[in-house]
């Protein structure tokens, strides 16, 4: 039976999601609470699971571990790299890379990690149509399918931002995606990335994020919403 583990980053994402839970039950480990139940009828574990992606990993791989999740989603709000990608636009993701990781030095190109077959993860192509679909029944025609960047850092800045896209060829960048498709993906768990712009990770960021932050945040828990309900159905 699916069971669908929902990793938010923000508070008021998590909230929104919570609110629309039947028969919740929590518990904490390491710190973060786990808060299953159904939503949209659909057996569900929602977190929030902090920023970065150590963070994000160690979620993960408790939400597969000790509650056994059978799918993974990742809701959040997300630099824009694309200039067709506007605010409160989506992503959904078909892979998910690290910008910041580097053993160049080694010969390996940047994002790949030693010892891993991709240098992208890839997310499920059946939950990628599912979030799509979701994702335009919520916004229609603001959603775009594509690669997510990850790394440790508030990408605020044209430079960063230009090298991040020369290196990743993603169309938004975040803090956590790509750790937990690494996490899903070593676990044999599907998986999504599912993001809404905030701003457009250059020198406007810091002025944009807090303006959009919430706006954002509530479209990714409407999205996600609908994702569990359009899983609850197909699985009926
Ligand atoms: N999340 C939202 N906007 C971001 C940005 N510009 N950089 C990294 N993570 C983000």
């Amino acid at each position: 039976m699916t069971k669908l583990g929902i990793i938010g980053a923000m508070t008021v994402e998590v909230e929104t999601l919570k609110e629309s839970l039947e028969n919740m039950t929590a518990s904490t480990r390491t710190g973060m609470e786990f808060y299953e139940g159904k939503l949209e009828g659909l057996d569900v574990v929602i977190v929030q699971c902090g920023v970065g992606k150590v963070n994000a990993a160690m979620c993960a791989q408790i939400l597969c571990s000790c509650y056994g999740v059978t799918h993974l989603v990742n809701t959040g709000i997300a630099g824009s790299l694309c200039a067709d990608l506007d605010i409160g636009d989506l992503v959904v993701s078909r892979d998910a890379m690290y910008h910041d990781f580097d053993c160049n030095a080694f010969g390996y190109p940047s994002g790949k990690v030693p010892g891993m077959d991709v240098i992208a993860f890839p997310a499920d192509e059946t939950m990628i149509r599912y979030a799509f679909a979701a994702a335009e029944a919520v916004n229609p025609g603001h959603t775009k399918i594509g690669r997510v960047a990850s790394g440790d850092q508030f990408v605020a800045e044209k430079e960063l931002k230009n090298k991040i896209i020369e290196r990743t060829q993603g169309l938004c960048t975040e803090m956590e995606g790509a750790a937990i498709a690494q996490t899903a993906y070593r676990n044999g768990v599907p998986f999504v990335i599912l993001r809404a712009i905030s701003d457009k990770a250059d020198d406007s960021a810091e002025m944009d994020y807090p303006t959009f932050e919430r706006i954002a945040a509530h479209r990714c828990a409407q999205v996600t919403k609908t994702l569990a309900k359009q899983l609850k159905e197909a699985n009926q």
